[in-house]
């Protein structure tokens, strides 16, 4: 005889599965009569979580082949639509920006950027438009990058001589990420704190945050999309490990801040590495200024600074780890851009700032560069503010929505050949980055778009001069297959997964 024990455990577990079922369907975001974008089916509770997979711009750019340029998934409870083309991005980017401009809110980057108090996930509104002109107009202006060129020179210096020195030593094959990480990091911790930390004691420590952060940013955390998981944070240690970031950043930040207000007034205004100002003044001096009915907050500079970081150095130095790595894998491009770069350099046997200009394929290859890798192929998540259409199809408040830069840069109906790394296809084209042609977002676009773009691309393009005019860089010989491996690391910042590992021998040009 069965016993009533043995009926128990079936008869709970379908009378939950039905109030799942049932919460699933009596969501308003089904609603049956809105024209909803075309969508892949999905589970109960996990939506479409499970075909992300390691590499969502990948798995997305497949669903939307089978889906269309504009796609509606679920993530668990949050309802998601994936823009896949141009046309949809322009909508959403361009046409409705307004709409569009609001960043959901995000479990972790709350805890750890001081309740979103920065510019990237600021909510929309007057609270963002102020902490991001002050970005633009004071820190990310063309003038302000200009006034850091002695920086990036001097940094550039110190990877030349480090490269040189490493070509020399014993150890034959030389580890160029590692080489390009420290650049970006040293260039952004001048300019931002007014100091290197890749040589001060905290050097080790702070490496391992930047790193524990961009791990934490692409860990996925199942509460942020099922609410009622979210105990699983606490039972796994991923609340324990934000806390101890957060702490850990705000003791640092807190730290510099202090550094920068104990500065003697009037002695200099000079730092301990002989920088002109640097942003935390900048933003110091902003705070002294601000009235007492709007003034800034110390958790505002420290949140703007931490976006700089977060924001700046992993994209910066992706971008250029991809940009060789390209070069490498393609001998005959690189030669073409040593001839340049070596021409323009002329007798002098070095080149400035000022003479990027004269280097059109240098542009067109760190361009074609960002295409086939933009370091955030989904750009950062946006939020709709109102029920709205796009493409004809109903777009609920509330509703995120993701842009697949990386797809849109790799449709054929816009690019030929686009798996090909050709950068002629940028000689001769107006076709730029800032947000004009939707076809290519690596930066974004609209209210949102990034305001580091000229940082960072002064960075890369003198970079990868200095590099081309002082070294003949190649792949070691011996497995030559291995080390021009393009594998991608998963996370949000998409890396590559090995190293980039070279041969340099200086160049007597
Ligand atoms: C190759 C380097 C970089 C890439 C590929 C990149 C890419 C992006 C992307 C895709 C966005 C989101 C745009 C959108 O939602 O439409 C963004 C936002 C942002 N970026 Fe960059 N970025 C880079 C460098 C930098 C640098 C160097 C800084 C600062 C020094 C910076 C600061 C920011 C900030 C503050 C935002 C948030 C803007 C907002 O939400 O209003 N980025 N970036």
């Amino acid at each position: 005889m069965i016993s009533l024990s043995h009926l128990i455990v079936p008869l709970v577990s379908f009378i939950l599965f039905i109030i799942f079922l049932s919460k699933w369907y009596c969501n308003p975001s089904s609603t049956s009569r809105k024209r909803l974008p075309p969508s892949p089916p999905k589970l109960p509770v996990i939506g479409n979580l499970h075909q992300l997979g390691l590499f969502p711009h990948r798995s997305l750019q497949a669903l939307s082949k089978r889906y269309g340029p504009l796609m509606m998934i679920h993530l668990g409870r949050v309802p998601a639509v994936i823009v896949s083309t141009a046309d949809a991005a322009r909508e959403v980017m361009k046409n409705q920006d307004v709409i569009f401009s609001n960043r959901p809110k995000l479990s972790i980057i709350d805890k750890i950027i001081y309740d979103s108090k920065d510019i990237a996930f600021a909510p929309y509104g007057e609270y963002w438009r102020q902490v991001r002109s002050i970005c633009v107009l004071q820190l990310l202006s063309n003038k302000r990058v200009q006034s850091f060129r002695r920086i990036r020179e001097e940094e550039m210096s110190r990877m030349i001589l480090k490269i040189r020195h490493l070509s020399s030593s014993s150890a034959s094959y030389i580890n160029l990420s590692d080489i390009l990480v420290t650049l970006t990091n040293d260039i952004i911790c001048r300019v931002a704190l007014g100091r290197r930390y890749s040589d001060a004691e905290e050097s080790t420590k702070f490496e391992s945050m930047l790193k524990e952060l961009a791990e934490l940013l692409g860990t996925f955390n199942p509460g942020d999309y099922i609410p009622w998981l979210n105990w699983i944070k606490r039972v796994n240690g991923f609340e324990a490990r934000v806390e101890k970031l957060a702490r850990w950043f705000d003791d640092f930040f807190e730290g510099v801040v202090e550094e920068h207000r104990n500065r003697k007034k009037g002695e200099t205004n000079l730092n301990d590495s002989g920088d002109e100002t640097d942003l935390v003044d900048i933003l110091l001096e902003i705070q002294r200024e601000s009235n007492s009915s709007s003034p800034i907050e110390t958790d505002t500079i420290k949140a703007v600074i931490f976006d700089i970081f977060a924001a700046g150095t992993d994209t910066t130095y992706t971008a250029l780890e991809w940009a060789m790595a390209e070069l490498l894998k393609h001998p005959k491009t690189m030669e073409k851009l040593q001839n340049e770069v070596r021409q323009v350099a002329g007798s002098k046997l070095e080149i400035t700032e000022d003479d990027l200009e004269k280097m059109l394929y240098l542009k067109a290859v760190m361009k074609e560069s960002l295409r086939l890798h933009p370091p955030l192929p989904l750009l950062l998540p946006r939020e709709c503010t109102q029920d709205s259409a796009i493409l004809g199809y109903d777009i609920a408040v509330g509703t995120r929505v993701i842009i697949n830069s990386w797809a849109i840069a790799r449709d054929p109906l816009s690019w030929e050949n686009p798996e090909d790394f050709c950068p002629e296809r940028f000689l001769n084209t107006e076709m730029d980055f800032r947000g004009l042609n939707f076809e290519y977002i690596p930066f974004g676009a609209g209210r949102r778009g990034c305001p580091g773009i000229t940082f960072s691309i002064a960075v890369n393009e003198l970079a990868l001069a200095k590099l081309m005019l002082n070294f003949n860089l190649a792949l070691p010989l011996e497995a030559t297959e291995r080390y021009c491996d393009m594998t991608e690391a998963p996370g949000n910042t998409v890396t590559k997964k090995f190293p980039l590992i070279v041969t340099a021998h200086p160049c007597s040009c």
